[in-house]
């Protein structure tokens, strides 16, 4: 059974915390959804982590709804959500173009739009069309220009209007919010407002979940950043691997006949007589 929107609201209600991770692609997927990470995002971070830009801005529906589609058949029990990408929901009528391709040909449960009340009219367009939508507040990447890489409301009148942000997308319909780069008793007090679940990255241990990066949790490069916490070295075993198998053809020590196949002699000698 896959985790519904339901799910996450009674995990809330519960006071369960809500595990969400980032996947782009068929192998990614399958092990989080083994992993019981009920919650996955098909993140516009690709553009960053898988396709080595330096910002999301390049990444095009068409990004999102191939690899979108990859996750949603690896994954079979976790709830599937997308971003739009930069400049697809600017009016309402690009909003449903965008969230329709990504639902109807992805097949993903729900779409993520970063921003609070100057989008609350596109958030509630779409949840009353009946697409489930996540919120994304503080640091929005898309934005990243004008907003810079770093902690975002640390003033009391940016913090206040995250607050009234994070209340109406709430009043707009959105069955979740990512607070990113947030300080974490701001953090904490919006999760005390509202009634939907907030999943933070960046945003302390006050957040109702928490979203990571697959490629910073897993150690894929040599640095992530100061709010992952590294649960493996991938990137080490993996390069370790790769050195171990080129050495190993130039040695001339793979394949070995195990992993070769025969043919009868006869036959041979008549194909090349
Ligand atoms: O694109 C992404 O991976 C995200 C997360 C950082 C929340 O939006």
């Amino acid at each position: 059974m896959r985790t519904t929107l339901m799910d996450i609201r009674q995990m809330k209600a519960a006071g369960r915390r809500i595990a969400m991770l980032t996947a782009y692609d068929f192998p990614s997927a399958k092990l989080a959804d083994a992993a019981g990470v009920p919650m996955l995002l098909v993140g516009d971070s690709l553009g960053m982590v898988v396709h080595g830009h330096d910002t999301t801005l390049p990444v095009t529906l068409d990004d999102m709804a191939r690899h979108a589609a990859a996750v949603v058949r690896g994954a079979q029990k976790a709830l599937v959500v997308c971003d739009l990408p930069f400049l697809t929901y600017a009016s309402q009528a690009d909003a449903v173009a965008a969230a329709r391709r990504l639902m109807q040909e992805a097949h993903v449960q729900a779409v993520k739009l970063e921003g609070g009340r100057a989008i609350a009219p596109i958030v509630q367009h779409l949840t009353t069309l009946g697409v489930p939508v996540m919120g994304h507040l503080g640091f929005t990447p898309q934005s990243q220009h004008q907003l810079g890489v770093r902690v975002q409301a640390k003033q009391a009148a940016c913090a206040k209007r995250l607050v009234e942000d994070a209340l109406a997308l709430e009043a707009a319909g959105a069955f979740a919010v990512v607070l990113e780069l947030v300080p974490a008793p701001l953090a904490k007090a919006v999760t005390e407002r509202l009634r939907i679940p907030t999943i933070g990255i960046g945003a302390g241990a006050g957040c109702d979940g928490q979203v990571q990066v697959w490629h910073d949790v897993l150690g894929l490069f040599d640095t992530s950043p100061r709010h992952a916490k590294r649960y493996a070295e991938i990137g080490a075993a993996i390069e370790t691997a790769l050195r171990a198998y080129a050495a190993d053809v130039e040695s001339g020590a793979f394949p070995t006949k195990g992993q070769s196949s025969s043919m009868d002699e006869d036959e041979l000698a008549r194909a090349l007589a």
